[in-house]
């Protein structure tokens, strides 16, 4: 007999001890069913009444190698759910985590507990004005609340390749980094993202007869984020006119010799990651009752965004505001807290503040915090370099 779902689904939700055992039987004899139907079996085996058959179901087939992971999967889930009325299940659950190490069962485990804790808010407190912290970023988001920011959007120092790098290593660039991250990680509201721009960079050669370095910061920076306690969501490549990049290309076009390819590097990468949590987005949705639409506009409708670079008289390196204004709308409501921990010349507190948003943003360099300060008069409430004075209005302003 060819089994459908609908077959199997209609078996499972009339919970008779016939159709148990139908259901037991359909999994031991039909090896070869698709993996879907099969999952489903699975399912509704984990739907019905008789604790004793389901459990030694579990015992025997959980353990079992032969059985594809998703099947695992909803045996576990059945042990999590069955562990509320009967402690057995409990006791199983947790050797089939022990079983697998699996970070899938690791996480549906997370879950679990969570929502059986009953939380109420994602977000402990919530900035309530502009600010601008002067200094290393390293120190100064430590006058942040924990988890007081909706959004980070950033583009980091990139390593040694501009004015402002100043590194003796690229580990202990990276290293940190990560500091800032992990600063980053607690600042975050639970389960909101976390945005970095980055691309490859090149230094410069110590002499002709030495080879230049050229470093993929963006997957370094997938491994420092993860550490850090973010996952990976998306990524979204920036992508720039070919006329407005260095030409790299030129020297295999006079002499096309094989080795000497090097294409112009027009792309870089945004990074889109989520702070590690244990419950869907939709509970970071819920928290807001009314949201503005941005009727009418166009929707980016894939990963690749032609946006054309900016340059500024006053900063090396500053986001198109084209750029913040889809990251802020895309990934932030209204009235959220965005921060941006190496701010530079404040693009994103400019667009942010236009969009109703209220702008974080960290800045070592005097020259250019000043420029934000300049610009953002009245706006800004400008603390970070009176610490003390800082700190005492920091609590009032939340
Ligand atoms: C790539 S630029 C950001 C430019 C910015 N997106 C804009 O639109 O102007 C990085 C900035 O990070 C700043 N920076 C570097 N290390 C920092 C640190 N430890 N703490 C705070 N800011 C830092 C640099 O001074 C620089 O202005």
């Amino acid at each position: 007999m060819a089994y459908t779902l609908e077959y199997i689904k209609a078996l499972g939700k009339e919970r008779t001890p016939e159709n148990l055992d139908k259901l037991l039987r359909i999994f031991r004899e039909n090896l070869n069913l698709p993996i879907d139907i099969k999952r489903e079996v699975v399912s509704s085996i984990g739907r019905q009444n008789d604790n004793d058959k389901i459990y030694s179901f579990l015992t025997r087939e959980a353990f079992n190698k032969a059985n594809h992971m998703e099947l695992i999967y909803q045996m576990f889930r059945t042990c999590l759910y069955k562990s509320r009325e009967d402690k057995k299940f409990h006791e199983l659950g947790l050797r089939i985590k022990n079983f697998y190490h699996n970070e899938i069962i690791d996480k549906m485990h997370d879950y679990y507990i969570y929502r059986q804790s009953g939380h109420e808010s994602t977000s402990d407190q919530r900035i309530a004005e502009p600010l601008l912290l002067v200094g290393d970023s390293r120190e100064t988001l430590k006058q942040l609340p924990d988890n007081s920011i909706q959004l980070i959007f950033t583009s980091p120092p990139y390593y040694n390749a501009r004015e402002y790098s100043d590194y003796n290593s690229y580990s202990e660039y990276l290293s940190r980094m990560k500091e800032i991250l992990i600063s980053c990680r607690r600042v975050l509201e639970e389960g909101r993202f976390i945005i970095i721009n980055v691309s490859p960079v090149i230094t410069k050669r110590p002499g002709r007869e030495f080879e230049s370095i050229r470093y993929p910061i963006h997957f370094d920076f997938h491994r420092i984020l993860t550490e850090a306690g973010f996952y990976f969501i998306d990524e979204i490549i920036w992508i720039k006119p070919e006329p407005s990049v260095p030409d790299r290309v030129s020297g295999y076009r006079q002499t096309r010799k094989p080795l000497s390819y090097k294409p112009n590097c027009i792309t870089e990468s945004i990074m889109i990651y989520r702070s590690e949590c244990n419950f869907l987005l939709d509970r970071n949705m819920k928290e807001y009752k009314s949201y503005d639409k941005h009727d009418g506009e166009e929707i980016d409708s894939s990963n690749c965004w032609y946006i054309a670079p900016k340059s500024d008289k006053n900063h090396p390196a500053v986001f198109p505001e084209e750029l913040c204004r889809r990251i802020l709308k895309y990934y932030s409501f209204e009235g959220d807290s965005v921060l941006d921990p190496f701010a530079g010349s404040g693009t994103l507190g400019r667009v942010a503040r236009r969009m109703g948003r209220i702008p974080v943003l960290c800045e070592i360099n005097d020259k250019y915090a000043e420029i934000i300060e300049s610009e953002a008069l009245g706006y800004y409430d400008v603390r970070g370099r009176d610490n003390k004075k800082y700190s005492q209005q920091i609590t009032i302003g939340l």
